[in-house]
């Protein structure tokens, strides 16, 4: 499939060379075609090399030594900072903080900016459609702190309500954590509406990058937010591996979450001084591999060019739509346009437990996953149990949605569906 886009073409043919996992015949000969993309996506070879490359040429540890090995190591490590910082338009290669995953990057703001800077009563503001991640963290603050904890509902076509988030969004509102896009049903959210709102009212937002930033071009100043968080995993580059962006006045004012090695400046037997951000956030020895070849995963997503990424996968999610809504039994949940989500599809069929059809279609060799997508209150405000979802990335293709679809009519036979 080709998307134009300028006049490179997006060579689809060209990208599935890079990621040999394709060529993998899984389930009794039946070759691999992975659509679960929002868990965490594939690796190119440029990918899986840099990891190789740093333990056979570079390895040492970083910010440590005056020796040639250390010195190296810290300088792939930390030019990956600009790369990120690039990525996604930061002002300062210094507000880019190394995580482990979106997950802490979240609980750094909780108990960093949280703890300090939130007292019973204030409010923060998150959505019904958001990732465990981002509800639990905010749940275990306002058990300790007596903060409000306030939800944004979706309405029944996967969308947020804005007319309650005009309301609820006010001037005791602190905080909005928000999702730039739902894991579980490929909702995209009207950060542009949502953020004025919050800042109209002095407050901080934070933003859930995990769905969004491997997907479509993010710029954190044109967004108007304070922090960014995201994952690696999910973008090409290793586990491991997250990024907390905030601005530097926040960034600075904030207390360290994790405190040890690396994060200091002086130390006695009595007390500490933190190092400047963001050592102040990476206490102890990261995961220096992982950081340098996030950097080559960066280096992929650039020269395919964000946008051409976002326009392969609207392509594929408009197909996508039309094509497993033919299929018998099937209900799609999220928004009807493929314009409004990301890379998703999570439908149901009729009859058959998501577990069930997850199984049928693992015997095609067709991954997806088959749950609750670590989104509960999405389950509940749909009333079901779980859903399967597939999601897509740069090496999905058309073809491999019509294996997914003859798959599912499998499925319906297989369990009766279509002969009951
Ligand atoms: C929207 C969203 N937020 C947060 C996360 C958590 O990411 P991680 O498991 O990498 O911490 C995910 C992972 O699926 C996600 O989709």
């Amino acid at each position: 499939m080709t998307a134009q886009n300028g006049h490179r073409p997006f060579d689809v043919g060209a990208i599935r060379r890079d990621f040999p996992i394709l060529k993998r015949e899984v389930a009794s000969g039946a070759r691999l075609v992975y659509l679960d993309n929002a868990a965490t996506s594939q690796k190119p070879v440029q990918v899986i090399a840099e990891i190789t490359r740093y333990y056979r040429d570079h390895n040492a540890n970083i910010h440590r030594g005056v020796h040639t090995l250390s010195m190296e190591a810290s300088e792939l490590y930390d030019g990956v900072r600009e790369k990120v910082r690039a990525f996604i338009n930061a002002p300062r290669e210094s507000e880019v903080v190394f995580t482990r995953n979106t997950t802490e990057s979240i609980n750094l703001v909780a108990y960093g900016w949280g703890r300090k800077f939130l007292a019973a009563g204030d409010e923060v503001v998150i959505s019904e459609i958001e990732h465990h991640s981002n509800i639990v963290p905010w749940q275990v603050l306002r058990d300790e702190r007596g903060i409000v904890l306030k939800y944004i509902p979706m309405l029944p076509d996967g969308t947020l309500d804005l007319e309650y988030a005009r309301q609820v969004i006010g001037p005791r509102t602190k905080l909005l954590a928000i999702t730039a896009m739902s894991n579980a049903l490929g909702t995209i959210v009207p950060l542009h509406e949502l953020i004025p709102l919050a800042k109209a009212h002095g407050a901080v937002v934070l933003v859930d990058g995990a769905q969004s930033v491997p997907h479509m071009a993010v710029d954190v100043q044109a967004l108007g937010a304070d922090f960014l968080a995201f994952s690696s995993h999910k973008m090409l580059g290793p586990t491991g591996v997250g990024v907390l962006w905030g601005r530097q006045e926040l960034l600075a004012a904030m207390d360290p979450f994790m405190s040890g090695g690396d994060m200091i400046l002086t130390v006695t037997m009595e007390s500490a001084t933190w190092n400047e951000v963001p050592y102040k956030f990476e206490a102890g020895t990261p995961n220096i591999a992982g950081v340098i070849a996030f950097g080559a995963a960066i280096d992929y997503l650039q020269s395919l060019g964000m946008e051409r990424v976002r326009a392969h996968e609207l392509e594929l999610v408009d197909y996508g739509l039309r094509r497993l809504g033919d299929v018998p039994g099937v209900t799609i949940y999220g928004p009807p346009d493929a314009a409004d989500r990301g890379g998703v599809i999570s439908f149901s069929v009729e009859d058959v437990h998501p577990h069930d059809v997850g199984q049928v279609l693992d015997s095609h060799g067709v991954a997806v996953r088959a749950g609750h997508h670590c989104a509960q209150p999405v389950m509940a405000a749909l009333n079901v149990p779980a859903t399967v979802r597939a999601s897509f990335y740069i090496y999905n293709t058309p073809a491999e949605i019509d294996v997914l679809a003859g798959a599912i009519e499998e499925a319906n036979r297989y369990f009766g569906v279509l002969s009951a």
